[in-house]
């Protein structure tokens, strides 16, 4: 709870001065509002004493004016706070989302979206209900429980002293039912949740649902999990909804209570009827307090357990942090790439995916990296960019280790075309751009290089046709070609291809490399295939297996050789040739 009070206070200290007023305006609504059956109280025992007509009119006045300026604090406590709150929610988004972005891929492994996705929402907005609204009514009951207690006591101990009864059996009803409440939303919002992810994984799988002809079975499991919240949220109401009438029956009989001996004062003229009429009013006053206790600390709850789910996501540091203190990036090197005896497990593996790896990329070099599914290719690739880090030995990008550059001036040297391009859902244009400030000729010229120019013919808005999520409406081949353009037009040391002609036939396959080793001419690139025509032409070819480099030379030397790359070389070209005769 200490820990809670303590990250609460931190995102209140930019707003300190706001929260103040704002509470200020809680104590000053209160005085106004238990002000109004005060006024009454001397208006109701001035008519009984007898009084003239026009002052009559004063009293109406006065309790009018009253009432205006509770009801204007009233209005300045929920602007003041709840906006307070509204800044804090977007502080705490902000920060939340720079983190996301900042976390390394390795945390990505093993977090699922949706649950990312509520934490950035709904728990924040569960937060949010705690810091703003929680704590406007927490001190908006202790004052106004306060002020009335002491205006009935001053009004009539023994009629107070009634009260004061019935407070334990509202206070332990608050108790009771307010944990079956609390359980009950927890519940409901769980399969909510459940319900939620169910959905997500549907939408955005809707074709393997479709091809599986799963869609009636998924509507069953659906309606399943439907039902589910359903009798949650059924649950709730019925909670919900005797808690109210059960506060009321007790109000009711306590004003009854009042009112039975209250009558017996008047009558004996200890208590005239103003006093009672006040006191009748401080006892409505109370029924808000009251009620909104339980709900405060149902919020609260919440709350709590929302932000330590936050929390536990901004307590993760990056997995690779920046060197500190971080060194400037080297100046402007050629893309050297140097691997000593790299080996790399992944966090979660047993074994290693690369077992001492060495090679060295001169600048201006072109080296191939080719092998089997799952040798390790992509993992070299992850590694020059630093998704990760090497579990043992040394690489250097430009000469220098990679744990001495500075993120930020390590990838911005280095253009990658990844193995499953993720395209975003706009425009082709902003797609290869992607958030460079690049010239319509760098585009043209981009889209020119990796073959995209005819594609982009056909399109219907052509270079702003938008593409979909995740580029839904490209073919595969086509979104590569987006993703050699993007990487293309930045003006980087190094390109890492990794297998980003696997979906393009063979011609045009022959035609980008065509371009490429024209725009590669003063660049160090890597071009990672499963394809032996697309290294032909590279200073240096590695061969991959089970995470080692198993032959290394150029074409023709690992032709001559006969060994791996040669069997594959042989077995693609008579694949080719079969494909052609056909
Ligand atoms: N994020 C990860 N966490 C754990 N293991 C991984 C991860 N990514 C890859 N691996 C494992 O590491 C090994 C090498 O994977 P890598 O992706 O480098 O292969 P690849 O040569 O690129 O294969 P492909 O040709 O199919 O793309 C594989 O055994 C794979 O299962
Ligand atoms: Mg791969």
């Amino acid at each position: 709870m200490a820990e809670f009070i303590r990250r609460v206070l931190y995102y209140y200290r930019p707003y300190r001065g706001a929260v103040i007023a704002g509470l200020v305006f809680v104590v000053l609504a209160n005085v106004f509002k238990s002000l109004s059956p005060w006024v009454l109280r001397l208006a109701v025992n001035s008519i009984e004493s007898g009084l003239e007509r026009a002052e009559l009119w004063h009293w109406a006045g006065l309790i009018v004016g009253v009432a205006a300026l509770a009801g204007l604090f009233t209005l300045l406590m929920r602007k003041k706070v709840i906006s307070v709150s509204r800044h804090i929610e977007y502080d705490i988004r902000q920060r939340l989302l720079r983190h996301l972005l900042a976390l390394d891929p390795s945390f990505y492994d093993r977090s699922r979206i949706g649950d990312l996705m509520t934490r950035s929402t709904l728990d924040i907005e569960q937060v949010r209900m705690v810091i703003g609204p929680a704590l406007m009514y927490t001190v908006n009951t202790i004052f106004g429980f306060l002020f009335a207690m002491v205006l009935m006591f001053t009004i009539s101990v023994p009629l107070t002293l009634i009260v004061i009864l019935i407070g334990p059996i509202v206070a332990g009803l608050v108790f009771l039912v307010g944990r079956r409440v609390h359980r009950a939303s927890t519940e409901s919002q769980e399969a909510f949740s459940d319900l939620s992810a169910f959905v997500q994984e549907n939408v955005s799988g809707i074709r393997v649902v479709k091809a599986f002809l799963q869609h009636e079975h998924q509507q069953r499991e659906f309606a399943g999990r439907s039902g589910t919240l359903l009798k949650k949220k059924m649950k709730l109401v019925l909670f919900q909804g005797t808690f109210m009438p059960l506060i009321m029956l007790l109000f009711g009989t306590a004003v009854s209570a009042i009112m039975l001996v209250g009558g017996y004062y008047i009558i004996e003229g200890t208590l005239r009827v103003g006093d009672y009429v006040a006191f009748t009013g401080y006892l409505m006053m109370l029924t808000w307090p009251m009620v909104s206790i339980g709900w405060v600390v149902s919020l609260a709850q919440r709350g709590r357990a929302s932000l330590e789910r936050i929390n536990d996501l901004l307590d993760r540091g990056p997995g690779l942090p920046d060197p500190d203190p971080p060194s400037d990036p080297p100046p402007r090197g050629n893309g050297t790439v140097r691997f000593d005896s790299v080996t790399f497990t992944y966090p979660q593996a047993t074994a290693p995916a690369l077992n001492s790896v060495s090679f060295e990329l001169k600048p201006g070099a072109t080296l191939g990296i080719v092998g089997r599914v799952g040798s390790g290719k992509s993992t070299i690739a992850s590694l020059i960019t630093r998704m990760y880090d090497v579990s043992n030995g040394r690489l250097r990008f430009d000469g220098v280790d990679v744990r001495a550059w500075s993120l930020a001036g390590l990838r911005g040297r280095i253009a990658v075309v990844p193995q499953d391009p993720l395209l975003f859902s706009t425009s082709i244009r902003d797609n290869i751009r992607l958030g460079g400030e690049f010239s319509e000729d760098e585009v043209a010229r981009a889209v020119e290089i990796s073959r995209l120019v005819q594609d982009i013919d056909s399109f219907p808005d052509g270079l702003d046709t938008e593409v979909g999520e995740r580029g839904i409406t490209l073919s595969g081949g086509q979104k590569q070609r987006v993703a050699i353009a993007r990487a293309v037009i930045r003006d980087s040391e190094l390109i890492l291809f990794d297998d980003a002609l696997s979906a393009v036939d063979a011609s045009t396959e022959e035609k980008i490399l065509d371009n490429l080793n024209r725009h590669l001419e003063d660049r160090t690139a890597i071009i990672i295939t499963h394809r032996t025509t697309s290294v032909h032409e590279a200073d240096e070819i590695l061969v991959i297996d089970d995470g080692a480099i198993v032959e290394c030379g150029r074409h023709g030397e690992l032709i001559k050789r006969g060994g791996v790359y040669a069997d594959l070389f042989r077995r693609q070209k008579m694949a080719r040739e079969l494909e052609e005769a056909a």
